[in-house]
């Protein structure tokens, strides 16, 4: 059995519909999407079932995040013409493979993977944690091969998750027949951003985020109020650009002024007011566009008829990868 002569690679990548997304998913991997949309083919999941892997409790958000993460892909510039984004739990071929892959991933490999280990600390799950939730890499393995997909685009922290899917397809290729190409996971520019608050991350958890989906009066309130350099009390006072978050995201977002930005802040030459000032104006001019799209894809039903296109392509290619997947582990009884 072959890997299917393919004209284009293929990428996977997607989401979890937890909420809405912010500046540090645009740089650490959106960007990357819209960017590569054209040279590959692209499948982009709504992972709904991930999503439960910490949230169980509470479904009834599902309905409206699914759309809202759908909206924030489309109104950073993914085509629908070209792209196909479509709901995890609507393609049950990778349910299918979820099944057949977990047969051959030890515990260990699970409970030792970094991703794992630092997101059951954050959720406090690290003495009594879900079979779903010690699991998701390889439904995430399923997501990234139920397409045979050839590039995985994500923000570091997943690499490690992506490395399972790459052990996945290694090992079924080994055991049974050669189906699947090696996923290669790949990073954006911006590794991640720091939060509002100076805090490592950007994260909804921490309410320290610039969605996509702000306008632009709330961008400016919270630009304003984020902290800087604590040492500078005066406006000519020397700086520490090195850590202050409003320079940090001069840097991800403003490359080409910030080295002026940088020397005048440390000879106390710009105050901070003023350096926040240009940063809003830097941002505006991404989210302006963001917000102009998103008006667009928000007519009513659009969405949904996207991701229902989305997910019957899906579908279509789930169908192929589960009849070779049940040819090569011998589970085709009827032909
Ligand atoms: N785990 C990813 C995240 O939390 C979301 C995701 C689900 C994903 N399935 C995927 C990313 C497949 C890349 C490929 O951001």
């Amino acid at each position: 059995m072959n890997i299917e002569k393919r004209e284009r690679k293929r990428i996977l990548t997607g989401d979890r519909p937890t909420g809405p997304l912010h500046l540090g998913h645009y740089v650490g991997s959106l960007q990357n999407r819209v960017k590569l949309q054209k040279e590959y083919d692209t499948f982009i999941v709504v992972a709904d079932v991930q999503t439960l892997s910490t949230n169980f409790d509470h479904p009834e958000h599902l309905p409206v995040d699914v759309r809202q993460v759908t909206l924030d892909n489309l109104s950073v510039g993914l085509d629908p013409e070209i792209v196909n984004i479509f709901i995890q739990s609507m393609v049950p071929q990778i349910a299918e493979l979820t099944v057949f892959f977990s047969m051959f991933v030890t515990v260990n490999r699970l409970r030792h993977n970094p991703t794992i280990k630092t997101e059951a600390t954050q959720h406090g799950f690290e003495e009594n944690m879900t079979y779903g939730f010690l699991g998701y890499p390889v439904s995430q393995a399923a997501d990234i091969l139920f397409c045979r997909s050839d590039i995985v685009p994500v923000g570091e922290d997943q690499l490690p998750v992506v490395e399972v899917s790459r052990f996945i397809a290694r090992r079924f290729n080994e055991l049974y027949a050669n189906v699947f190409p090696e996923p290669a996971g790949l990073r954006g520019e911006t590794a991640r951003l720091v939060g509002l608050d100076g805090r490592a991350k950007m994260s909804k958890s921490l309410r320290n985020c610039i969605y996509l989906s702000d306008p632009s009066k709330d961008v400016r309130e919270k630009l304003m109020s984020a902290v800087t350099d604590p040492a500078r009390i005066h406006k000519d006072d020397p700086g520490h650009p090195e850590i202050c978050t409003i320079f940090s995201y001069h840097k991800a977002f403003n490359g080409k002024e910030a080295p002026n930005i940088e020397e005048r802040c440390r000879k106390g030459t710009i105050g901070c007011v003023a350096c926040k000032k240009r940063l809003f104006q830097v941002i505006e001019e991404i989210l302006e566009p963001i917000r102009e799209r998103r008006v667009q894809f928000e007519k009513p039903g659009r969405v949904d008829e996207i991701l229902r296109k989305g997910t019957e392509a899906a579908c279509i290619e789930g169908r192929k990868t589960v009849q070779l997947v049940r040819e090569a582990m011998h589970t085709d009884y009827f032909d």
